[in-house]
């Protein structure tokens, strides 16, 4: 049996002797250990992240093989750190799909900005927690500072009030959440059954599909999401969605919102948003615009007229984490009414430390202990400014347009009309379906498209999202693409 120590002759012995490195050192080392480690990691990352910039953009490596070595790890004992640091670092180098590199023409995760990562460096060292301003007073201000100025230059009035979210998925909910209160202030005490018939909300069936376990969450079901057809184009159709939200009415149902997307994930529609703060105000319903992809339009002074409408919403969501380009689990909630999210939130607990309306984040948000997720924008923003993101947007959007032309030189279609540097492309005849066109592209290995649907028809979907690609990715592309053809198919197998 091991002799029992007594916890003050342990301590007394610690502060006598300096600790020899043990496995609980390991977690906490000293000042030169880290340094030694952050030079290390820098040294690393750079190396890694030169590599997959001119490397394969899908994963390379053996799953069986790295779950294999991967079950190695029984977390019996201990190994040292600089190799698990250059091992988890080579796993990320070949274990990914990256979005990093200039030919991820994907889905809405684009490269981080520098400023970006260099805030979630700065957030892990002081791991500050945001769920008071008590607790975090400068960390709470910058983020109300960078919401305030997203507010403003979305059009909202100086009163606005937000929070950063997860994502665009936690801001839609806060959303439906925010319409379901201000609809039926009883709702917060008795949930669905305040409510005299099932309440309704509207979204057109090109939205995100975040919005059907919404409304699974907030306990209002899946059913409660009415999917608007849309107009040919991808756009809610606004006919459509008067009559909807009427005859729901006549039916004894409880319209409460009407969500706009700004961007759609699959083609970057963007819905007829006066039309559509209209009909919510005609029908006394929230209006909430999802701008998760889209809102980084406002940055730029020659694009931002395409969101227009977006300033009449009751609440939108920006997604810093897609077009803004921070590191990911980054978005954004902004109401215009300054008493909605202390409504619904609202809480009060004798061991916070403070409990400030409309200011600390647990009382104003779904989260309780949340991370300083802001520090991201702020940095980016305040190193580029308005411009330098407006210039960013702009670029991705003169890429997607010289992709469109290219292409439409050998014969694809674009068939979507989107001003966020996304195409729906149709291959020419004889191509073959684009699904298996995608899997052909990233069996290639040197770019990443998908395959998805735009008005019920099967397309190729290409957004340019990464701030580094340049023309010379896009006839890269355009090349990859052609060689999906009919003549060429062997040559792109062979490269597998
Ligand atoms: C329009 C739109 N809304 C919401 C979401 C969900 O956002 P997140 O993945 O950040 O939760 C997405 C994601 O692509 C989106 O495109």
């Amino acid at each position: 049996m091991h002799e029992k120590i007594r916890p003050s002759l342990r301590f007394e012995k610690m502060r006598n002797h300096r600790e020899p490195t043990t496995s609980r050192t390991a977690l906490f080392p000293s000042a030169a250990e880290r340094e030694r480690w952050d030079n290390l990691l820098t040294r690393e990352l750079a190396g890694a992240n030169a590599r997959v910039s001119h490397g394969s953009v899908t994963p390379t490596l053996d799953l069986a093989s790295f779950k294999h070595e991967l079950a190695g790890f029984d977390f019996r004992t201990p190994r040292p750190l600089d190799d698990l640091l250059t091992w988890a670092i080579a796993q990320m180098e070949h274990g990914l799909v990256h979005v990093t590199h200039p030919r991820y023409f994907g889905l809405s995760n684009p490269a981080p900005t520098f400023p970006a990562q260099c805030a979630d460096r700065i957030a892990a060292v002081f791991n500050p927690q945001l769920a008071t301003s008590a607790t975090s007073p400068a960390a709470v201000e910058i983020e109300a500072h960078v919401i305030r100025s997203v507010a403003g230059r979305s059009g909202f009035p100086s009163e606005s009030v937000g929070h950063f979210t997860t994502g665009g998925s936690e801001a839609n909910y806060t959303a439906l959440i925010c319409a379901l209160t201000a609809s039926n202030p009883r709702f917060g005490t008795e949930g669905a059954r305040a409510f005299d018939g099932p309440p309704a909300f509207y979204v057109s069936r090109e939205c995100h599909l975040a919005w059907v376990k919404i409304a699974h969450q907030v306990g209002i079901g899946r059913s409660a999401m009415r999917m608007v057809a849309t107009d040919g184009c991808g756009r809610m159709d606004q006919k459509v969605l008067r009559d909807t939200i009427a005859t729901d009415r006549a039916r004894g149902c409880v319209p409460v919102m009407v969500a706009a997307t700004a961007g759609t994930t699959n083609a970057g529609m963007i819905d007829p948003l006066p039309g559509c703060a209209e009909i919510a105000r005609t029908f006394g319903l929230w209006y909430h615009v999802d701008a998760a992809w889209g809102g980084a339009l406002i940055a730029s002074e020659r694009l931002r007229p395409v969101l227009a409408g977006i300033e009449q919403a009751d609440s939108v969501t920006i997604d810093a984490h897609k077009w803004f380009a921070t590191t990911m689990g980054c978005g954004m909630f902004i109401t215009r009414h300054p008493s909605a999210l202390s409504s619904a939130f609202q809480v009060s607990t004798s061991f916070m430390p403070s409990n400030v309306i409309n200011l600390d984040p647990y009382v104003t948000s779904v989260q309780w202990s949340r991370r300083f997720l802001g520090l991201r924008l702020f940095l980016a923003l305040a190193a580029a400014g308005w411009a330098g993101y407006g210039e960013h947007v702009e670029r991705s959007v003169e890429l997607a347009e010289l992709l469109r032309e290219r292409l439409a030189a050998h014969g694809f279609a674009t068939v979507n009309q989107s001003p966020v540097a996304l195409l729906c492309i149709q291959p020419p005849p004889g191509y073959g379906d684009p699904r298996s066109i995608a899997r052909r592209v990233l069996a290639s290995r040197r770019a990443w498209v998908t395959a998805a649907t735009f008005e019920g028809n099967e397309i190729i979907r290409a957004c340019v999202t990464n701030g580094e690609t340049t023309a010379d990715d896009i006839a890269e592309l355009v090349g990859i693409l052609q060689a999906c053809g009919p003549e060429t198919q062997p040559s792109l197998q062979d490269s597998k």
